[in-house]
């Protein structure tokens, strides 16, 4: 039902960035409130290159909350979006608009309905944590329109109630999420241990992997986990906590080496736990195990890690170079073994495509005539199609609030989306 005359539509739009961990979350001690058995740490992207975008807008005329995902109506009913719903409904406030003459009481807010529209900028089919950027912004954006004051922290424990994973994406640069004691979840929060400029060196490039397998969702597996794995307990217990102050203090001194030492071993033992698990989950591929043993041959060769390597769950690889000659080198390695199947390097690189020239790699002649990486096994073995396409980013910063009208999602005169 469009917006009845007379009445008026209040809206805000926001955008959140994506994060991917360093030190995996993986396991809950509470489903219902998503606690966590171990703290996490992640790195936030740029929101240039994967972001969701969310609308809210809400008016008396509105009977209901409905949702749209990527132009899609989706069902709110879940538990996780009423308890992101209602959580921030507790803290609404008092909303004032002189310009459109719209006053909002308190009290009002238990009455009024929401209509949300979220976008992500990349294609959710990716199987990139699509999860941590909506989420996020789902809160942050609910939290602008009924002028919520709770500070960050507040805002990325409800957040957490959503997705686990979005509780740190309310934030740029380093994050960590401590898992807190309290049987209410009130202190598993998220906290920023640098910004984006801390160390703004790093380079980030995702091989988006093809596959048709369909994945056991993160939710799904990490309970499976729990309830089978042994080595779960003991890397919750043993490893994690001693992992994370190590990495806290590379972050802190940008020390690569211990940076990547730590994220690839962290990103095999959350896989080897998948592996621990009954029934054993496999999220990467042969791809993916192609691109570790490069990326280890590489720094093996050269002594030093020269990038390190992370895998969520899926087989997609997230690389992070030190700097852009380390992520140039290695798109020549990757390019070699992985080269695009359509011909069209354009369209193969997508985020900052400068990363390309870097690498000399300005025309498909250019990719044709990469040498074999002294690190393959068989020098001669290409294997093309296997990744559908690389994304080249950075860090970036948390969530903003938008205020160019054209990019809102919902239009302002039907309280529909656009
Ligand atoms: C492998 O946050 O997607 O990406 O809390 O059940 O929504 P739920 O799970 P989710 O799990 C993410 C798991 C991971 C590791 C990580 O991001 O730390």
């Amino acid at each position: 039902m469009a917006v009845e005359e007379g009445q008026w539509v209040l809206m805000a739009t926001g955008r959140s960035p994506t994060n991917i961990a360093v030190i995996k979350y993986w396991g809950k001690r509470d489903e219902a409130l998503i606690l966590p058995v171990n703290d996490s740490i992640s790195v936030t992207l740029d929101p240039g290159h994967l972001s969701a975008t969310t609308s809210v807008a809400v008016s008396p005329s509105f009977p209901s909350d409905r949702m749209w995902l990527n132009g899609k109506e989706i069902s709110l009913s879940g538990g996780r979006f009423q308890n992101c719903l209602r959580e921030i409904r507790k803290r609404a406030r008092d909303v004032e608009d002189e310009k459109k003459g719209i006053r909002i009481n308190k009290e009002d807010w238990e009455k009024l309905h929401v209509h949300i529209a979220s976008y992500n900028n990349f294609p959710t089919a990716a199987g990139l944590a699509s999860s941590a950027a909506g989420f996020a912004c789902l809160v942050f954006t609910l939290g602008k329109v009924m002028n919520v004051m709770e500070d960050y922290g507040e805002l990325s424990s409800i957040a957490r109630q959503g997705s686990g994973s979005a509780c740190r994406s309310i934030y740029g640069g380093f994050v960590k999420w401590c898992m807190g004691k309290n049987n209410d979840g009130s202190d598993s929060i998220a906290v920023q241990l640098a910004d984006e400029a801390h160390w703004n060196d790093l380079v980030i490039i995702i091989a988006v992997v093809s596959s048709k397998q369909k994945e056991t969702s993160s939710t799904s597996g990490m309970r499976d986990s729990v309830e089978t794995s042994p080595l779960l307990q003991y890397r919750a217990q043993t490893i994690v906590p001693n992992r994370v102050l190590k990495m806290e203090e590379a972050i802190k001194s940008r020390n690569f080496e211990s940076f990547a030492r730590l994220t690839c071993a962290d990103s095999n033992q959350f896989h080897a736990v998948c592996m621990d698990t009954s029934s054993p989950i496999f999220y990467m591929n042969d791809t993916s195990h192609r691109i570790i043993n490069l990326v280890e041959k590489w720094n093996q060769s050269e002594g030093t890690p020269q990038v390190a390597y992370t895998f969520d769950a899926g087989p997609n690889a997230v690389l992070i170079a030190p700097n852009r000659k380390n992520a140039a080198l290695l798109l020549q390695k990757l390019l070699y073994c992985f080269p695009p199947q359509d011909h069209d390097l354009s369209s193969y690189m997508v985020g900052d495509k400068s990363i390309l020239s870097d690498a000399g790699l300005n025309s498909m002649e250019d990719v044709e005539a990469l040498p074999a990486p002294a690190e393959m096994k068989t020098p001669n073995q290409k294997f093309k199609g296997d990744v559908s396409y690389f994304i080249c980013s950075r860090l970036g910063a948390g969530p903003k609030v938008v205020t160019e009208e054209t990019q809102a999602l919902i239009d302002s005169v039907t309280g529909l989306p656009k």
